[in-house]
């Protein structure tokens, strides 16, 4: 197994964005705040962006973003769009950073249980550490919420098994490297569009207005027909690595 920044090998661009855009519903992609920032954040932070290697092939991969953060809750962005926001903004305004926010880990759709998440997430732990990081957080997208999509995330986030572990196993792999929760990220992602729009990234009818159940969001989709508009607020987890 080998570790490589997207930097280093171009040639596996298209590889890696094939792994991973499998692993995320379509409409996560039209989130305008990416678009906007992404391609700074790439580029000034790309020792930060690793894909793992097993024979060459591309099996995992994450990313995440340096961001200036006091350690304090109230300090917190917001989400995983903000994060984006301060990080491009902090660099532009020479604000150092102490802190790294995993922002997202993806594993080939053949490659799960293997415990490759946690290889990328070391990874990044050790990258932030040597770049003089105090703090490693994350705005997670636990991967059973969609499952429970009208419950609020910090009730969901209290739900325990009987060994005191969180009942989402995204959760309970940050748990077990010794990550606590923070809190909920109560606006990490903020997708809109109009109905057809919206349609066409989900593959439903949406007839009426009023909040839907959508495959793989974790909160309700709200639609308006009279104003032609569909809105997703994301909740996400903030945790806290040791
Ligand atoms: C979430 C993800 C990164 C986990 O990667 P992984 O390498 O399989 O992680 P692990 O091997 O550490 O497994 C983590 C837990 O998830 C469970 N798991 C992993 N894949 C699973 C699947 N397809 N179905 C059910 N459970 C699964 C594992 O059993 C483990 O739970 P456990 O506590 O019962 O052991 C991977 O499933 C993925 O890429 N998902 C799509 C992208 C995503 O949601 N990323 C996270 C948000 S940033």
């Amino acid at each position: 197994m080998q570790i490589v920044t997207r930097t280093d090998r171009p040639d596996l661009n298209d590889t890696a964005a094939a792994v991973f855009k499998e692993r995320w519903p379509e409409f996560i992609f039209h989130d305008e705040t990416p678009k906007k920032y992404l391609s700074r954040v790439l580029e000034h932070f790309s020792h930060f962006d690793i894909l793992v290697l097993d024979q060459e092939a591309v099996v995992a991969g994450g990313w995440g973003v340096p961001i200036a953060w006091n350690g304090e809750a109230g300090d917190l962005p917001s989400g995983y769009d903000e994060a984006l926001v301060r990080d491009v903004q902090g660099r532009e305004a020479d604000i150092p950073a102490t802190t790294l926010s995993f922002m997202a880990v993806a594993v080939g759709s053949a490659q799960d249980k293997r415990g490759l998440a946690t290889v990328v997430l070391r990874e990044l732990t050790q990258r932030a550490q040597e770049a003089g990081l105090a703090h490693v957080i994350a705005p997670l997208r636990p991967t059973w919420k969609h499952r429970c999509p009208t419950v609020p995330m910090g009730e969901y986030a209290a739900w325990t098994r009987a060994d005191g572990l969180s009942i989402d196993p995204w959760i309970r792999t940050h748990q077990r490297m010794g990550a606590r929760i923070l809190g909920p990220a109560p606006t990490s992602m903020v997708i809109e569009g109009s109905v057809a729009e919206w349609e066409e990234w989900t593959g439903m009818v949406f007839p009426v207005t009023r909040e839907y159940v959508v495959p793989d969001a974790l909160d309700l989709v709200a639609i308006d027909r009279e104003t032609d508009r569909g809105v997703y607020v994301e909740q996400n987890l903030w945790v806290q690595h040791r």
